[in-house]
């Protein structure tokens, strides 16, 4: 029997929570499929800190790095906000991600057909079926520039760098327009090309890598006029790429027009097929250990794993129809109205649901 081992990383506030039902539903999926799991639990963000006194411990890089995949839960939360940036649970993040390579984040905006009414958006802007991918650079850009304070006559100033190299762009845009190329050909490249050089270099380098896929149609757009179309007309994208910290913008708003940011799930990829999946939303401390998280993103986040790293789609496809069946009938606080038809659950009883409803196709 094959035999999958994936390194765990739970993180703090919620994640624990919504890490343990996603494990739920991978048992279940792997006793159907037939194949095995097994997990390698590491700290990461707020718990490493208070246990290692460093968010990103090396063994947890060691431990990813053996790993056929990695499941990470979320970080971050005001227990840690006094911390100087470096030392803070979300440098834990960015350092893994880097760590491992993980250049692009896939995050895939989709609407489940029940949740139609848990959207913000009309249901005539929001179409019969929303499917974007925002494609996010995610080891560059200004999250990772040269950053420092200073004083400049006598007045405190901070900063921070935006630089990209036509290396970083290049393989971000080969990932987009692989990825559009499997889906329906048309991407569009977000970025600040009226202001901004590293922008300007962006644009002309996407442009260039586009003579290689004249099969996908190629656009343009600024990220402010892009912010405003995702609610304005969301149908018009289908593969949109863009720089870390506008997409990190882009696919939290995309995420809405999806009902909840509790049910987008995300895949950070490197050249090779390895992975980190995790869930697009942070650790939620407001609502940590209540049990009402929605494990949702989280649990479609395993299904990537299984599609992108694993090579068991029919598995991948079995967890995401599990979950469309469950909104049928059940939801999360996050996605529950009185008049929506379905009952109001907790977290694990979600995690629960969706693992009785996984089978074969
Ligand atoms: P957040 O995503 O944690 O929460 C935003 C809002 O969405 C909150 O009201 C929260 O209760 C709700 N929410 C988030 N996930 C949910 C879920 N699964 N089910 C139901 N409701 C959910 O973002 P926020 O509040 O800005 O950040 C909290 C902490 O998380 C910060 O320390 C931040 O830096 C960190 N963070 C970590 C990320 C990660 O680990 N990948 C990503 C984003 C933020
Ligand atoms: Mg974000």
């Amino acid at each position: 029997m094959k035999e999958y081992r994936i390194a765990v990383l739970e993180g703090d506030g919620i994640g624990p929570e919504i890490v343990s039902e996603a494990v739920k539903v991978l048992d279940r999926t792997a006793q159907s499929f037939g194949f095995a799991v097994s997990y390698e639990r590491s700290l990461l963000g707020g718990a490493a800190i208070d246990a290692k006194k460093t968010p990103l411990p090396q063994k947890t890089v060691e431990c990813c790095k053996t790993a056929d995949s990695v499941l990470l839960g979320a970080v971050g939360g005001p227990k840690w906000d006094a911390l100087p940036g470096n030392q803070r649970p979300e440098a834990g993040l960015l350092g893994i991600r880097k760590a491992l390579g993980l250049y692009a984040n896939l995050r895939p905006a989709v609407i489940f057909g029940p949740l139609k009414d848990a959207s913000p958006l009309k249901s005539e802007v929001v179409g019969e079926a929303l499917d974007i991918m925002v494609v996010r650079e995610l080891t560059g850009g200004i999250y990772f520039g040269k950053r420092g304070t200073l004083e400049e006559n006598g007045v405190k100033a901070a900063f921070d760098t935006e630089k990209y190299s036509v290396t970083e762009i290049e393989r971000i845009a080969h990932t987009a327009f692989d990825l559009a190329r499997k889906r329906n050909r048309r991407l569009c490249s977000v970025d600040k090309a009226n202001v901004l050089d590293s922008s300007r270099l962006w644009r002309q380098t996407v442009c260039r890598v586009a003579e290689e896929y004249a099969d996908v149609e190629l656009s343009h757009m600024y990220v402010d006029n892009c912010a405003m179309q995702l609610v304005r007309n969301p149908a018009q994208f289908d593969v949109i790429v863009t720089s870390n910290m506008f997409g990190d913008i882009l696919s939290d708003e995309a995420s809405m027009i999806s009902g909840s940011i509790g049910m987008l799930a995300s895949a950070s990829l490197g050249g090779s097929g390895f992975g980190l999946y995790e869930p697009i939303h942070g650790s939620a401390p407001d609502i940590a250990g209540m049990d009402v998280a929605n494990p949702l993103a989280t649990i479609l986040s395993v299904a990537m794993m299984l599609r992108y790293s694993l090579g068991e789609p029919e598995a991948a496809q079995a967890i995401e129809d599990a979950v469309a069946r469950a909104l049928v009938t059940a939801r999360t606080r996050d996605i529950y109205s009185p008049d929506c038809g379905a009952v109001l659950i907790s977290c694990h009883e979600m995690g629960d649901l969706v693992a009785s409803l996984v089978r074969p196709a």
